[in-house]
């Protein structure tokens, strides 16, 4: 089952309820929510109020991306403000396990990310941890970048790696999808897309229908 996160990081902020209706009446199940800390990434994003805020107008699955270092600090908050996965950062931890456990603990899915330059050999250890693999398929820090080529072959490995544990997880892919590489990069093994500037630029429900039709196939 192929899923689309669209994020919001590319929405207009001035009518976001309005783009998010946008991309759930495109099919959207899931919604992407970067959160920035300006230390682990040069950028400041937005936090909790945003998602407290959005949490009022839609039942969609809100799927929290931590980009702040040691994120253990706020994963009980953000599952308290409507998270229902969370996904934090290798590179971010100081106890990788600690964090993702307490993610499950605050009753979410717990998701972590590895950047382009960090080995997937290094997720290895934390298989039985996590419920999703977040593979950064851009430097994490700000949308509308191009996808790099070599993350289809991270996804490959990655994807080979859990089928030999014997572990279906999924596998989200961020940064740069768009219709014309979404094809390769679900079947080198990945299930959940993450979309911004692709979904909310231009017509954002065609958009995500388009994005769905290819995910359904
Ligand atoms: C990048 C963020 C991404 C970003 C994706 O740091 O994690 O979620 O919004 O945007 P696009 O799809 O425009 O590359
Ligand atoms: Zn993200």
């Amino acid at each position: 089952m192929n899923i689309l996160s669209p994020s919001i990081l590319a929405a207009d902020f001035c009518h976001l309820e309005q783009d998010i209706k946008a991309a759930e009446a495109g099919g959207a199940k899931w919604l992407h929510i970067d959160v920035m800390d300006g230390m682990f990434v040069p950028a400041i994003s937005f936090g909790m109020c945003v998602q407290e805020s959005i949490r009022k107008c839609t039942d969609m699955f809100f799927d929290t991306h931590l980009m702040i270092k040691d994120p253990i600090r706020y994963t009980e908050e953000f599952a308290r403000l409507g998270s229902n996965g969370i996904t934090v950062h290798l590179e971010a931890c100081e106890d990788v396990r600690k964090a993702l456990a307490s993610i499950r603990a605050a009753g979410c899915r717990a998701g972590l990310s590895i950047n382009p330059k960090t080995p997937v050999e290094s997720i290895r250890p934390y298989i039985d941890d996590f419920d999703m693999i977040l593979l950064m398929s851009v430097e994490p820090g700000s949308g509308g970048q191009e996808y790099i080529p070599e993350s289809t072959e991270r996804i490959r490995q990655v994807r080979k790696m859990l089928n030999e544990a014997g572990a279906e997880k999924d596998i989200e892919v961020d940064g740069g999808v768009r219709l014309s590489n979404l094809e390769e990069i679900i079947t080198a093994g990945a299930n959940v897309i993450v979309a911004g500037s692709a979904i909310f630029k231009g017509d954002i429900t065609s958009n995500a229908k388009a994005f769905m039709q290819i995910l359904g196939r």
